[in-house]
């Protein structure tokens, strides 16, 4: 059944555990997604990118969550919009029947620029209205995701043109949150913890605390029914990473955010965890062994059930460590 972010997330921290929100572009994934779900009896977030609606386009997208709400009837899905750039945007989604949008507007329309503060809480409170007229949750976003090792934002934030950003900048400030929530009451908010986007996250193994414990806690603890979201969440699997290159990648050394670091986050109010490039890697891992192994093959069902399974085994695992799992 198709169910909103705020019941999903209020049932979460009610019974402390998180749900992973994964990116879905095509029907491999959102097959594997459901059935990890089902094997596990986990509840669903699975979230459309501008990328992905550019890339399948948003009637087959939508399509596709429905299917997978009519096959899994007893699953409960949330149908969410990942990082929309403006309230026109999220109100698409809406009307296409999304249950969830993300308003993000702690970048400008281009995606790219970092907006000022007044700027994000008008563009969600202008998203807020619409979306609750609606029974739509939102979640917000404050604060420049980046890699506190190094100052750098992610590749899909595109911040680092405008050159690194601060240690202050790269954590949302709690005050700030606390009148944030109070100003546009979003359901949800991203927050800037030391996560950031895509595969080149950290340049050495992470030992000890990579991600800011201490401030998700000062959060969660000024906005305790506010639920908390860690983009940028994806563990980087050190073995997908090896197929990928034992069988003719290019990809150089890097690291993820360990999944125990995650699950500390849960502890202290993350509810969301955004994960996306964990699957495009172990996707492409598994097509590229497949194609080295099965050289005669062309049947492209073969080398895409293979990364149904391969992306499948990574739900499951997330699910479980996250403690989604039993709660559908
Ligand atoms: O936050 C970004 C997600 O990983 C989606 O990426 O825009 O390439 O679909 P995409
Ligand atoms: P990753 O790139 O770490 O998978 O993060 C995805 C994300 O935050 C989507 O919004
Ligand atoms: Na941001
Ligand atoms: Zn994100």
């Amino acid at each position: 059944a198709l169910i909103s972010l705020r019941q999903l997330l209020d049932h979460a921290a009610e019974h402390g555990y998180g749900v992973p929100a994964f990116n879905v572009n095509n029907l491999e994934q959102m097959r594997a997604i459901m059935e990890a779900a089902d094997q596990t009896r986990s509840p669903v977030i699975v979230q459309a990118s501008a990328g992905a609606r550019k890339y399948a386009g948003a009637p087959f997208l939508r399509h596709l969550i429905l299917a997978a709400i009519e096959e899994f009837p007893h699953i409960p899905v949330v149908m969410h919009q990942d990082h929309g750039t403006s309230p026109a945007v999220c109100q698409r989604s809406i009307q296409l029947g999304f249950s969830s949008v993300m308003m993000d507007g702690s970048l400008r329309e281009d995606g790219k620029t970092p907006a000022s503060y007044d700027y994000n809480v008008e563009v969600s409170q202008l998203a807020v209205a619409m979306a609750h007229a609606c029974g739509v949750s939102v979640e917000g976003e404050l604060g420049c995701l980046g890699s506190l090792e190094t100052g750098e934002a992610g590749e899909e934030d595109g911040v680092g043109a405008a050159g690194k950003l601060s240690h202050d900048q790269l954590l949302t400030d709690p005050e700030e949150a606390a009148q944030f929530v109070a100003a546009t009451k979003v359901d949800a908010l991203a927050i800037a913890c030391g996560t950031s986007h895509g595969a080149y996250k950290f340049s050495r193994p992470p030992t000890g605390d990579i991600l800011a414990i201490d401030r998700i806690k000062e959060i969660h603890a000024r906005i305790p029914n506010t639920h908390l979201v860690m983009h940028g969440s994806s563990s980087v699997p050190q073995e997908w990473l090896a197929i990928i290159n034992e069988y003719g990648g290019e990809m150089p050394e890097t690291y993820g955010v360990p999944v125990e670091q995650i699950c500390e986050g849960i502890k202290h109010g993350v509810r969301k965890v955004n994960i996306d490039t964990d699957l495009r890697l172990a996707s492409t891992g598994a097509i590229r062994r497949f194609m080295a192994h099965n050289r005669s093959e062309f049947d492209p069902r073969k080398y895409l059930k293979e990364t149904v399974t391969a992306m499948k085994d990574i739900c499951v695992a997330r699910y479980e460590a996250f403690g989604t799992a039993g709660n559908a």
